[in-house]
């Protein structure tokens, strides 16, 4: 696992950009995978702004959501549909055939969560997807205890997780118990995987995901064994690592170990 570590959000934000801009220049019609949340924001942002200097072409970008609500249509404005409409998918040129969410207003959810891994391996697999972690370590919402093969399927949130969406709903409307979720086997199947945290609140969890022993009662854990993962981290979201100064020096050095691993002609 890549670890990166920059100083505050904004430079966290800044690195992931870079690194998703520079992969959709490498191949235009990539499959991104998209993660709602507050983590991701600054980087829809950034991208944006690429795309509005003309500087990023999403023409022939696909993107998968990594998950939903169940329950909630594709306007309820705490749907993550709606919100990576409205952070992002309204203000760059991805064509609306090429954007796949998954939806909470759903009839049959297991076969709609199938028929959505199937797009997932018509399109070729993802080849960068973006997560976020909770403060109890999900991946998507795949929560504690999550099978690490699971695919794309409803679940019950944990009520940690209900209580940190709880202040995003209006008074008297309840955060939906149930969502639809890729599978960490669907995230592990994706070439390259950024996970992202910023913030002193999750750095408890960020050491136990990145240096703690791998298991399911931590899905984040898993990355670990995915053979391409960044993790980009502010300050406050890399502060109870034991292992910091030593991937600082991982990173320091990585300019040169490319030169030598892929010289210039
Ligand atoms: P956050 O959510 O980005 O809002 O912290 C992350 C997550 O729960 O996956």
């Amino acid at each position: 696992m890549e670890i990166l570590i920059r100083k505050d959000y904004a430079a966290m934000c800044d690195e992931a950009a870079g690194l998703l801009a520079e992969e959709i220049r490498r191949k235009p019609a990539l499959v991104l995978g998209l993660a709602t949340g507050r983590t991701p924001l600054g980087v829809y942002e950034r991208l944006i702004r690429l795309h509005k200097d003309g500087k990023l072409d999403f023409g022939r970008v696909r993107t998968f959501n990594l998950d939903e609500f169940i329950s909630l249509g594709p306007d309820h404005p705490r749907s993550f549909h709606h919100e990576l409409r409205t952070h992002f998918l309204d203000h760059v040129n991805i064509p609306r055939q090429n954007i796949h969410s998954l939806v909470g207003l759903i009839h049959n959810v297991e076969h709609y969560c199938e028929v959505y891994e199937r797009k997932i391996s018509a399109a070729g697999g993802i080849d960068i997807q973006i997560v976020g972690i909770g403060r109890n370590g999900h991946i998507g919402f795949n929560e504690p205890g999550s099978s690490l093969g699971s695919r794309t399927r409803p679940k019950t949130l944990a009520e940690e997780t209900l209580a940190d969406h709880r202040k995003a709903f209006p008074p008297g409307e309840e955060v939906p118990r149930f969502c639809v979720t890729m599978g960490i086997g669907t995230i592990m199947e994706a070439k390259r995987v950024l996970l992202l945290a910023a913030g002193a609140e999750k750095a408890e969890i960020v050491r136990k995901a990145v240096e703690g022993p791998i298991t399911a009662a931590v899905p984040a854990t898993v990355l670990q064994v995915h053979p391409r993962t960044a993790t980009i981290l502010d300050e406050p979201a890399a502060s109870k690592l034991e292992s910091a100064r030593y991937w600082k020096w991982i990173d320091e050095n990585k300019a040169k170990l490319d030169e030598i691993a892929r010289p210039k002609e």
